[in-house]
């Protein structure tokens, strides 16, 4: 009962926003306090136009709304069984979305092209508002411009969850009837058309409206599907869900940091769009939400130029992190379900609740926080001054779930787990005793898609950097007070982490022959069909590296000891750690170098930037066939590892420059061809970075190998490797995609 009569009075809203009245978009004028108009901002609104075609991306934020729009168009080279015409509306607020995707209605797929164009309504995107009377939350959104140039069919509308979205688009194409049986299609006075949705909340609304431009026909309801002559269609995409509060870029940004705004503008707006007084998000448009792993370490790379103290976006990050911890174990959050699909994650356990969730899976979130919160309340002054009062912050307002605890209690029960899973390894170092992935998950570190770790079991970047990290940082932590304990974590977490430093590397070791390596290299690109040059003449020594992962059954159900794939994960080493092995240190740095100097397949290095993984030197056909440059974790180029390797790389050469009062340099810096090495590395890597600034906002890309060289692709447009499910598209922008906001080349290491 009640939601129809909500409904009626939804629609009856609809009807008043679709007749373009030029007062809505022009919000300044409107007067505070008369209920149907938005809050007069002070701020100018943040837009933003980003194009990776064959995806177009549209940013709007105001202190009422932040929406980002997605429209994607085939290209004649497309894939036109990956690639058809769609527009995605995402919000922040409830990690929210509308999807709807068209075909052409005569015609062969990539016959219809879709765009949004400038105009009255919007340049491209102009915001909405509007309130009803029995709503509590305003209903907010964006409007513009769509034009077909040819007839079209909306084949598939989701409404409501932007989880919804990715299990259809990349869960091979899941649509659940819990969404989609709710969609309701609407005809709208002027030949034009909705489909509205009540989520499971039974509250929220959200609703896609188009409405014909002047020369065009119009859509109809057509047995389900809404059909559109072709032409100029106004539409609009809004929900009456409680949107967050953006903090604007110089808020965001430390004081003596400002002047990013200006000269990285794009930048800022876009670390600016993915930065709420609540939490940090990931990405936009899949990751518009809390995600632990990537805020940490957009964080510990941004921290520089971050903003501390009370509302500012350092504690923003730790603060989203804490309220998310598990009460149980001390476990960390790595993704939050909230929304709609909060809702129905809650139904699927027969419970009705909107209450959030947080996934627990991961096996490396838990070791980041101790390293941020060393980072902010041990090593700043700022973060030591506000230390206390923060940590006295009551949970549960975000997270029903730590009702009664605060953010101290919750940092204490992470720290007890990270000594629990430390004690056995430190025991006895058997391969038994590293950390595992949990039971019955195929994933568990960053490489989270199904063949991200070649199958493996034990990850490397967990074990040898992450745990030994976060106890050096636990140490700190204990001992300038921090915790809620009375036992002295601080000598015990010290040593814990020397045997962590120490003994893990071992069991990740390879080294391949010259011989062997020059024969799996040239066979291995004759697999993949390369197009240019295998590389093997560069290989002149041994090839050395470490295992990505530890314990692998693979298909043939033949067990493999090492995950034999060269990768960037020594970068979390670099960055993290001082190691103090001296021989273990010279030699680590040594093949990192090394590894990082050869061009794929012989190495990591491409024209399109170093890629994260190559199963160039494994003997088994099962890696090569899975590490594709179509596979999200494959011969693949992200952002973020560019970063924290230039950082980790930098670190470790900074170790060699002599300070007063400081102890000795380590043994590397005085192997001259191992600095030498190292050096090179740190400059062939910023050279790849510099050549590509084009690329680093984005989440991931690919290459294609033409003209001589590796030029970047969009990861979305490349097939993926079999039974991996669907595609995976980048995000066009992710928080830690952002860190060369803060990582800069040092020019003294030249
Ligand atoms: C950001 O907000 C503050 C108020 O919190 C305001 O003083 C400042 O002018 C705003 N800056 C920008 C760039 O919008
Ligand atoms: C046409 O596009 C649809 C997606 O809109 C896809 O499912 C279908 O496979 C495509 N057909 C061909 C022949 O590529
Ligand atoms: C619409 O655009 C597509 C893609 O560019 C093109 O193939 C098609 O011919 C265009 N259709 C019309 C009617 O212009
Ligand atoms: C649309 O308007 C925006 C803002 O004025 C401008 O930056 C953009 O270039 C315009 N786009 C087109 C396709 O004209
Ligand atoms: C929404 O309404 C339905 C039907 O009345 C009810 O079964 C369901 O429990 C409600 N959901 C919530 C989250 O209140
Ligand atoms: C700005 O960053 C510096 C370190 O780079 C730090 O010492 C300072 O406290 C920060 N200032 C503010 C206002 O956050
Ligand atoms: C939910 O209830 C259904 C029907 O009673 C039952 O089959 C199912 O096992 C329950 N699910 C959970 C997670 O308790
Ligand atoms: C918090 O404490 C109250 C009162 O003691 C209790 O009713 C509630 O269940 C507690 N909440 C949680 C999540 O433990
Ligand atoms: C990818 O690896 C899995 C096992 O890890 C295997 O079952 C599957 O067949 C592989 N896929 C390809 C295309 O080799
Ligand atoms: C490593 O040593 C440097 C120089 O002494 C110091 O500034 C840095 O904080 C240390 N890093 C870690 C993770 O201990
Ligand atoms: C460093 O690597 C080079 C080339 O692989 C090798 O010849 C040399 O022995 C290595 N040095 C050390 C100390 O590991
Ligand atoms: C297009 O994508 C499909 C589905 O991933 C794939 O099977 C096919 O090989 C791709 N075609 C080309 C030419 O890459």
């Amino acid at each position: 009962m009640k939601s129809t009569g909500l409904k009626e009075l939804w629609l009856l809203g609809l009807l008043g926003v679709s007749t373009a009245n030029p007062v809505i978009s022009g919000l300044t004028s409107d007067k505070p306090g008369s209920s149907n108009n938005a809050l007069t901002c002070n701020d100018p609104p943040v837009t933003l136009s980003l194009s990776d075609p064959p995806y177009n991306n549209y940013f709007y934020s105001d202190c009422n709304v932040a929406a980002q729009a997605v429209v994607t168009s085939p290209l004649p080279s497309s894939n036109l069984s990956i690639i058809s015409p769609r527009l995605i509306v995402a919000w922040p607020a409830g990690d929210s979305g509308v999807c709807a995707f068209f075909e052409p209605q005569n015609g062969a797929n990539g016959s219809l092209a879709i765009e949004l164009v400038n105009s009255t309504v919007g340049e491209p995107l102009a915001p909405l508002y509007h309130r009803e009377s029995g709503s509590k939350n305003p209903s907010v959104g964006v409007k513009g411009v769509l034009h077909f140039n040819s007839s079209a069919t909306l084949t598939v509308p989701i409404l409501g969850s932007i989880r919804a979205i990715r299990d259809f688009t990349e869960g091979g194409s899941i649509l659940r009837p819990e969404f989609q049986d709710s969609i309701q299609f609407n005809s709208l006075p002027g030949r034009g058309a909705s489909l509205q949705r009540t989520w499971l909340d039974n509250v929220t609304f959200t609703a896609l409206n188009f409405t014909p431009m002047s020369g065009c026909d119009g859509v109809t309801v057509d047995n389900g599907k809404l059909k559109f002559d072709a032409g100029k269609y106004e539409f609009s995409a809004e929900l009456n869900y409680p949107q967050l509060t953006q903090l604007n870029s110089s808020e965001v940004l430390n004081s003596s940091s400002q002047g990013l705004i200006q000269q990285q503008s794009d930048n800022t707006k876009a670390l600016t769009f993915l930065s709420y007084s609540e939490k940090l998000l990931a990405g936009a448009w899949r990751f518009l939400t809390y995600f632990g792993r990537d805020s940490m370490i957009a964080a510990l790379l941004l921290d520089p130029v971050l903003s501390y103290g009370p509302g500012g976006s350092m504690e923003a990050v730790i603060g989203a992190v804490l309220e998310r911890v598990n009460r149980d174990d001390g476990s960390v959050c790595h993704e939050e379900v909230i929304g709609d699909y909060a809702t129905w994650t809650n139904m699927q356990e027969n419970k009705t609740s909107t209450a959030m969730s947080c996934d627990y899976k991961m096996v490396d979130t838990e070791f980041f926080l101790p390293v941020l919160m060393q980072r902010y309340f041990v090593d700043n002054k700022v973060g030591r001054n506000r230390c206390p009062a923060f940590l006295n912050t009551s949970a549960g307002s975000i997270n029903p779930a730590n009702k009664n605890l605060t953010w101290r209690q919750l940092a204490t029960t992470n720290a007890e787990r990270v000594l629990r899973l430390a004690n056995p390894f430190v025991q006895m170092q058997i391969k038994d005793n590293l950390i595992h992935l949990k039971k019955d998950q195929p994933v568990g570190n960053w490489r989270d898609s199904t063949y991200g770790l070649g199958a493996g079991r034990i990850p490397f970047d967990v074990n040898t950097s992450l745990m030994p990290a976060a106890l050096r940082s636990v140490a700190a932590l204990a001992r300038a007070g921090v915790y809620t304990h009375e036992l002295d974590w601080g000598r015990l977490a010290d040593e814990y982490a020397q045997v962590w430093e120490d003994k893990t590397l071992q069991f990740f070791e390879i080294q391949i022959s010259q011989e062997t390596a020059v024969q799996r290299v040239a066979e291995y690109a004759k697999t993949i069909d390369f197009a240019g040059p295998n590389q093997a003449d560069s290989i002149d020594r041994d090839v050395n590296f470490y295992a990505l992962a530890l314990d692998s059954p693979n298909m043939n159900h033949n067990f493999l000891p090492k995950v034999q794939v060269m990768h960037t994960d020594d970068c979390f080493r670099h960055f993290l750690l001082n190691t103090t092995n001296q021989s273990q240190l010279t030699s680590f740095i040594n093949q990192t170098a090394s590894n990082i100097r050869r061009t794929f397949p012989a190495g990591l290095m491409t024209d399109a930037g170093m890629i994260v993984a190559n199963p160039a030197f494994g003997d088994e056909p099962v890696h090569a066939r899975n590490f594709t440059n179509g596979a999200y974790h494959g011969t693949v180029i992200w952002s973020w590892p560019l970063s924290m390797m230039a950082k980790g790389l930098e670190k470790q050469l900074d170790r060699c420059v002599e300070k007063s009062g400081s102890e000795a340099v380590p043994e590397f810096c005085h192997d001259t061809f191992v600095h030498d090495n190292l050096k090179k590395a740190y400059n062939v890597l910023w050279d790849s970075i510099e050549a590509n600034t084009k690329q680093l906002g984005n989440e991931v890309w690919s290459w294609t190998y033409r003209d001589g060289k590796f030029n970047p692709t969009p990861l979305g447009i490349l097939p993926a490797p079999p039974g991996s499910g669907g595609q995976t598209e980048s995000n066009i922008r992710q928080l830690w995609s952002l860190t060369f906001l803060a990582v800069r080349r040092n020019e003294a290491f030249k």
